[in-house]
């Protein structure tokens, strides 16, 4: 019997190991993987005694920890590209949504689609991101915002999962915007989330976590303070849109729910960074949606990196604020719009977002005993990952060791 399925030998691994420098490089090195998981890894010269089923040499690449993104709405109907271009002629976000436009009109889309065409929109959107090495996938409702369909974006998300091979994290964003049926009416709408939405979702077993958008055109915290509390009584872990358009408090409260994350934060104050680095919520940060909403108010990197709060990047590829299909763009985003450093940029799609969806323990770096999820590269140093801008020089994807599939 062999000790190990795998053995990859001659790579260039940067582990990314938290607190470690310089991208946790291990040149030279070796990485025994057995049972879908890292068993050992190093530099080769200290490997330990072992028999191998398969031994691979990856010829000096790089490999780094598979890619993860943690903030994702890609599963949608319809398109945008009308909006854009309103957008583009001096219309705001805010204006196009109070008129029953922006998120609304994708609910219309999303609603009129059947699971089968969601699913089959959605699969190249997540392919084209295994083609960029990531191998986990955060994924929201919040386009259905009513029983049946909330729990259609979440079945198509889990679908999406089981037929890729890849791991797809379900978020419950019902409280995205208010429906029609509510209109003017959001306690009402949250009332109907938290009796029916959610406990319909959790006793499916088709949400990961609860999310909300706090924002004045959407909810406001005492509406989803009382969310929090009843996705809490049922086990779940919270997240918030939170300081994407104005200052509404979100990262504070985000704070003392003790949610995994608190994503976007243009407008937090630094009130709102010390709650989040108290709590030890992971801040995303999502430049395609500051990027094409044209925000000139940045995220408070500076202050997040001080004050030691993890700051993870996505995509955020959702069809209104980030028609963003790229990690590897939103990493170079994430270095030239929000001064991120690469090895920031590098943490934010790997360790950090590994953290944003409470899977810090078994992703997110490359040591032994988490998850064989790596990804190959044809590149000269790891840096060159947030310095391209539209390439993804992706030699190979692991997912628990293996090619990934269903
Ligand atoms: O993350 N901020 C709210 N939600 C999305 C936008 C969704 C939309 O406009 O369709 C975001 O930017
Ligand atoms: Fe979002």
């Amino acid at each position: 019997m062999a000790d190990w399925d795998l053995l990859l030998t001659d790579a260039r691994i940067a582990t990314m190991r938290r607190g470690a420098a310089d991208y946790g490089a291990i040149e030279a090195g070796t990485i025994a993987i057995a049972g879908g998981l890292i068993d050992w890894i190093g530099a080769a010269a200290e490997r330990p005694e072992g028999r191998a089923a398969q031994t691979r040499s990856l010829g000096g690449r790089w490999v780094t920890p598979a890619l993860i993104d943690c903030h994702t709405h890609l599963v949608f109907g319809g398109q945008r590209a009308g909006e854009f271009e309103r957008r583009l002629q001096g219309v705001s976000y805010e204006a196009i949504a109070a008129e029953g436009g922006g998120i609304l009109s994708t609910v219309q889309a999303t609603r009129a689609a059947s699971e089968e065409q969601l699913y089959r929109e959605a699969l190249p959107r997540l392919q084209a991101l295994a083609r960029e090495g990531v191998a986990t996938v955060e994924i929201k409702s919040g386009y259905g915002l009513d029983l049946d369909n909330e729990l259609k974006m979440l079945r198509t998300a889990r679908r999406l999962g089981e037929s890729s091979g890849l791991t797809v994290r379900t978020t419950l964003l019902a409280a995205h915007a208010v429906p029609p049926e509510f209109a003017g009416d959001a306690d009402a709408y949250m009332d109907f989330i938290i009796e029916e939405i959610l406990p319909a979702a959790e006793s499916q077993g088709l949400a990961d976590a609860v999310d909300a958008y706090c924002e004045s055109i959407a909810f406001d915290a005492a509406q989803i303070e009382r969310l929090f509390a009843r996705a809490q009584d049922l086990g779940l872990r919270v997240k918030l849109h939170a300081d994407q358009l104005s200052d509404g408090g979100g990262a504070k409260l985000a704070a003392r729910f003790g949610a995994l994350s608190a994503d976007h934060l243009e407008f937090t104050s630094q009130d709102g960074v010390r709650a989040l680095a108290e709590s030890g919520t992971a801040a995303v940060l999502l430049p395609g949606a500051y990027l094409t909403l044209g925000e000139t108010q940045q995220p408070p990197v500076g202050a997040l990196r001080d004050s030691g709060v993890p700051i993870a990047l996505a995509s955020d590829c959702n069809p209104g604020t980030s028609p963003l299909g790229s990690i590897h763009l939103a990493m170079g985003l994430g270095a030239r719009l929000f001064g991120m450093t690469p090895e920031e940029c590098l943490a934010g799609v790997t360790r950090e977002a590994a953290r944003a969806l409470g899977l810090g323990h078994d992703r997110g770096t490359l040591e032994a005993g988490k998850r064989a999820d790596l990804a190959v590269w044809d590149l000269d140093h790891p840096r060159e990952l947030a310095y391209w801008l539209g390439e993804h020089p992706l030699s190979e994807l692991l997912v628990a060791g293996r090619a990934p599939g269903p």
